[in-house]
């Protein structure tokens, strides 16, 4: 019988790309502030997922097989307030049931000060989402050890189109200033390649972090012209490079992965943004 999986964040980018992968077991989703799908494959339940009693209530009635956390990002405060609750909930509840765990990190756990960064690299990170990512991630070992802890990079897709790349062509359509910075560096993956690569670790033995990002690492302006050339559309004036010393933010400069253990352990090849524009040109060709 195919596993039940639950995901959580189904009304969430990854979450929706997740659900749309996953025809061949059944499937229920979480939201909790956004209207779900009315047509979706998955049963979507409503849930605040720092809270314990709903989280116990939703595991007792779903019974999940497997679940896939990927709710709670960097939107808002009341989001990043929700990370260290909702990974302590869960990650106790899965290792009391037997349930498999896979919970959704980032690379902004670390300072980017040292990359190329590995799996045993230390954190350090420098603002309250990097931190209560990093403190999520300790609770996640500790409470479930048999947990997979996926650390990735920025996510795009074009169908719809990821936060960032939604921002840069609003910025596109308006000609209001779009400042994409050359000394970020980030390694940037396919959204689709990430929920194939993640569907694919629930059928392994694998547990422990790992690292899951593009083979590539960018600076943001030549990914946004990169992503701006998948869209086929030329970069305007008002788009410019900029660096974050010239912006005054604090960020972590330099996030590449390393991807040798995701590379070794996945048959779910990890594409580049050239062979994603290719594949996706194929496909309309
Ligand atoms: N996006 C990236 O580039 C990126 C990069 C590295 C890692 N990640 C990680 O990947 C995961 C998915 O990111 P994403 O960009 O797909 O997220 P997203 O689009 O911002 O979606 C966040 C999801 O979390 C849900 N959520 C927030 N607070 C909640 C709460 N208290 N209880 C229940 N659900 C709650 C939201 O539900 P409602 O909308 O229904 O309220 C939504 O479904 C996250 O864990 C993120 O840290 C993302």
């Amino acid at each position: 019988m195919p596993p039940t999986l639950l995901i959580t964040g189904g009304t969430g980018y990854l979450g929706y790309h997740l659900i749309k992968l996953t025809k061949s077991c059944p499937t229920h989703a979480t939201f909790f502030q956004t209207p779900p799908p009315t047509a979706s494959p998955a049963v979507f339940h409503q849930c605040d997922l720092s809270k314990k009693d709903q989280v116990h209530k939703l595991i007792i009635s779903v019974k999940p097989d497997v679940i896939i956390h990927t709710a709670c990002s960097n939107k808002s405060s009341k989001e990043i307030d929700a990370i260290v609750p909702a990974a302590h909930h869960l990650s106790t509840i899965a290792h009391q049931r037997s349930i498999k765990f896979l919970h959704l990190s980032t690379d902004l756990v670390f300072d980017g000060t040292h990359a190329p960064y590995q799996e045993t690299d230390l954190p350090n990170p420098l603002h309250p989402y990097g931190k209560a990512k990093t403190e999520a991630e300790q609770i996640v070992r500790f409470h479930c050890p048999a947990a997979i802890i996926i650390r990735s990079s920025l996510m795009y897709g074009i169908d719809p189109l990821d936060h960032q790349t939604r921002w840069l062509v609003r910025g596109m359509d308006t000609g209001e200033p779009v400042r994409l910075f050359t000394d970020e560096r980030r390694s940037p993956i396919w959204v689709h390649t990430l929920a194939e690569a993640l569907l694919e670790l629930t059928k392994m033995d694998f547990q422990g972090i790992l690292h899951l990002a593009g083979p590539e690492t960018m600076n943001r302006w030549d990914f946004g012209l990169a992503i701006l050339a998948l869209l086929r559309r030329e970069a305007k004036p008002n788009i410019q490079p900029s660096t974050i010393e010239a912006s005054g933010m604090i960020r972590p400069k330099d996030l590449a992965f390393t991807i040798d253990t995701a590379r070794q352990l996945l048959k779910t090849p990890l594409l580049s943004i050239s062979e994603v524009t290719n594949q996706l040109r194929e496909e309309k060709s």
